[in-house]
């Protein structure tokens, strides 16, 4: 079974070939340090060959939602080392993903600053999670030229104290709608700077990014998170395969880890024709660098993935949040655990560090 074979990714050796996709749980300190609990959540999961950690914002700025943690002062830095240690001394691996929700933040929740955005478009359609509860989108401030420029110092500043904090790699998120998305999509960026525009000048944002990331942690060291079909949190593209071609292939001039793509989800039956149904064969072919395959896998649907041979790796999201093992059940073909919805974000350990392993012992 390949999803079970060691493999190697850019330098790192990883134990198998299944990932832990990142997964914002909500259980952070005010101060934006993660906890015990957390050291645990990670360490019971790190029999994946490679964790990917929830979202952490690289800045105030950054911050969308409540109790999400940060990578961005020496407490935090500090509180992650926890982690890492606790994972390694497992023998597992872990990245940080590196997060700017951009406009997907509310003022409440940011001191009554408005959230950042590269144009003055609101999300419409969806109201925001806040701890005030659902509450419609604010209309973001447009980013100057030059904070764009800072916002990408503060991420290479984040990636470095990543490094710091002893992850063994960044992951950018640029999926599912915030802030990179956002400059990608044209449906969020307006911009008349050498950041809007054309396809190139979108596309300018995260490879700015992607280059000060990899120029300050080494080759091999920097992953993106891509969600080319998914029209969520307003995002829309005319034409998503040009979007992405050109993207993908501008990525393939950098010496990246990988590139975690995502299948389609959310997409409705008509309307989107545009956008690719087989993201990896569209979009998946261009790259030369390893692909990490993610988005409502099966153990049978990603050995299938991997056996066509475009992916490297297969990241699960919500089964590893109910199956710490999801890996030794994947191994014996055991039953999972189901996820509870309810307790996906915030709260406390129930439904973070309380699902059962397999009990061995009746095996
Ligand atoms: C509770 C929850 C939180 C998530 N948070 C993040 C996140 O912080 N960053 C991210 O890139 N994706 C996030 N995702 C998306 C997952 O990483 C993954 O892409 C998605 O769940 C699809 O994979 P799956 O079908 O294996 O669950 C989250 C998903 C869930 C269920």
């Amino acid at each position: 079974m390949k999803l079970l074979q060691a493999i190697k990714l850019a330098n790192i050796t990883l134990n198998n070939s299944v990932a832990m996709s990142p997964m914002t749980r909500a259980r952070a300190e005010v101060d934006g340090t993660v906890n015990d609990a957390t050291v645990t959540y990670y360490t019971q999961r790190a029999s994946a060959g490679l964790l990917i950690s929830e979202g952490a914002n690289i800045s105030e700025q950054a911050i969308g939602s409540p109790y999400t943690p940060g990578i961005y002062t020496k407490d935090q830095i500090e509180s992650w080392k926890k982690v890492t240690d606790a994972v390694h001394e497992t023998g597992g691996k872990i990245f940080a993903q590196l997060w700017h929700t951009g406009r997907v933040a509310h003022s409440v929740d940011k001191n009554d600053v408005l959230p950042v955005a590269p144009s003055a478009l609101a999300i419409v359609g969806q109201q925001h999670f806040s701890s005030q509860g659902a509450m419609d989108y604010e209309v973001p401030r447009a980013l100057e030229t030059a904070e764009v420029k800072q916002v990408i110092q503060d991420y290479k500043q984040a990636a470095v104290n990543a490094i710091e904090a002893g992850f063994d790699g960044v992951e950018l998120h640029a999926a599912t709608g915030y802030l990179p998305n956002q400059f990608l999509a044209e449906s969020a960026n307006i911009r008349t700077d050498e950041y809007g525009g054309n396809i190139e000048n979108r596309s300018r944002f995260i490879l700015e990014v992607m280059a000060a990331v990899t120029e300050a942690i080494g080759e091999g060291k920097a992953g993106i998170k891509l969600s080319p079909s998914i029209p969520y949190n307003s995002i829309l593209e005319s034409d998503p395969v040009a979007t992405y071609s050109y993207l993908i292939k501008e990525l393939n001039n950098l010496p990246l880890a990988y590139i975690h793509l995502m299948n389609p989800l959310f997409l409705p039956e008509e309307g989107f024709e545009q956008y690719p149904k087989d993201v990896m064969g569209t979009l998946g072919t261009l790259t030369t660098h390893s692909i990490i395959a993610n988005a409502g896998y099966t153990k049978e649907t990603a050995e299938a993935e991997l056996q066509k041979g475009i992916a490297k790796i297969i990241s699960f999201g919500v089964p590893f949040i109910a199956n710490p093992d999801l890996v030794k059940r994947f191994e014996l073909n055991a039953e999972l655990n189901q996820p509870d919805r309810a307790t996906f974000y915030g709260g406390n350990e129930k439904g973070y560090i309380d699902y059962p392993f397999l009990d061995e012992a009746v095996l």
